[in-house]
């Protein structure tokens, strides 16, 4: 049966990218399919976490996922942590997975910088892990932004590698086919795959610009989101007719995606409407659906975290039923590889 798995760190708060090129997606999908939507807490700690803003950051990250819509009785919230499955899969995939497909991840290499020596192992072995958060749950849908697809494609690799090195133990488990971990499929869509900075249309709106002003979070008042937007980098033509006019406008076509993705239109729709006129309307009109929006979100995110105890209170039920989801998986696996399990 299809299964949809996904998940964001808890490394501050999240911002419109976060929203637009992933949860957007995520709260479509529970229409329509089983989710498990869970706080990534073991990839957030392969770079240094202060305890308490760690902990904090889960609840916050919990509390922005209902306050989007994601809805704790029907999908499964919870904190990776709190499910040994992650991390007991992990292992047996950092023996699967080669040297030399960690090598090739771009995004070690980004957030490793030039100090490599000085990188955690965990932060090498991220991708790893990623792939036993999915196949933990033998999922099949992955809705993430367009930046996770490389490791989408390791994960993919690692459960192939698996199938084809125990094919004999997978077919006299009764896999005929010999496909015990389906190969994920990743879901990029919509008009935001890829927000950009609000600063440099060329760089990926991220939680590690040190420039608040480059992204939304989705904590920001009203105020601060009509300051950020009007503020946004243009240049100084009026906006294009089609999207062939994006051609060396990467700051143009960044704010029509987010105002497409915002108000649920087609990239063509907005310029339809907002084509040839000048960006300071457009920003007005940007602002208006981005705070209405967002700070929705934000005000029933402070709302939610007023009380911390309910929210682990859906943590530890979700964490529960997601105990029960991989508890029959990871024996499988454990069979399967040639572990005595009593
Ligand atoms: P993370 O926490 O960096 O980001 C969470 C989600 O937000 C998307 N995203 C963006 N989308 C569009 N534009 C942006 N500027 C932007 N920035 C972030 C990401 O693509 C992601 O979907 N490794 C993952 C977390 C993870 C995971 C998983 C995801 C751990 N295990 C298993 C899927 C399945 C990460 O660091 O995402």
């Amino acid at each position: 049966a299809p299964l949809v798995f996904s998940g964001m760190q808890p490394t501050g708060s999240l911002h419109l990218g976060n929203y637009l090129g992933a949860m957007v997606n995520w709260i479509e999908m529970q229409k329509t399919h089983s989710c498990v939507y869970c706080v990534v807490d073991l990839h957030a700690i392969t770079v240094w976490q202060e305890p308490a803003e760690l902990r904090h950051a889960i609840r916050q990250v919990t509390a922005t996922y209902i306050a989007a819509g994601l809805d704790p009785k029907k999908s499964i919230l919870f904190n990776q942590s709190q499910v040994s499955a992650h991390a007991e899969l992990a292992w047996i995939f950092n023996c699967v997975a080669r040297l030399g497909w960690l090598n090739r991840m771009t995004q070690f290499k980004e957030k490793a910088g030039k100090d490599r020596e000085q990188a955690s192992v965990g932060l090498y072995a991220y991708p790893n892990l990623m792939a036993a958060d999915i196949l933990a749950y033998r999922a099949t849908h992955v809705p993430v932004g367009e930046d996770q697809k490389q490791h989408l494609e390791l994960a993919r690799d690692i459960a192939q590698k698996f199938n084809n090195d125990f094919n004999k133990e997978i077919v006299a488990a009764g896999f005929e086919d010999g496909i015990f971990f389906p190969l994920p499929e990743p879901v990029i869509t919509g008009p935001a795959t890829r927000v950009m900075s609000l600063r440099d249309g060329t760089k990926k709106m991220s939680k590690s610009d040190p420039s608040d002003l480059s992204r939304i979070n989705m904590t920001d008042d009203a105020d601060t989101i009509a300051k950020k937007i009007q503020k946004a980098k243009t240049d100084p033509e009026p906006l294009p007719n089609d999207e062939k006019g994006f051609e060396g406008r990467p700051e143009a076509e960044n704010l029509v995606g987010i105002y497409a993705a915002l108000s649920g239109q087609p990239v063509a729709a907005v310029l339809k409407d907002y084509g040839g006129q000048q960006f300071s309307s457009f920003k007005k009109a940007l602002a208006e659906v981005a705070t209405e929006k967002v700070g929705r979100i934000g005000a029933e995110t402070q709302k939610l975290m007023s009380d911390p105890a309910e929210i682990d209170r859906i943590l530890a039920d979700g964490s529960a039923r997601a105990r029960a989801v991989t508890k029959p998986v990871m024996a499988k696996v454990k069979d399967i590889v040639g572990f005595i399990r009593s």
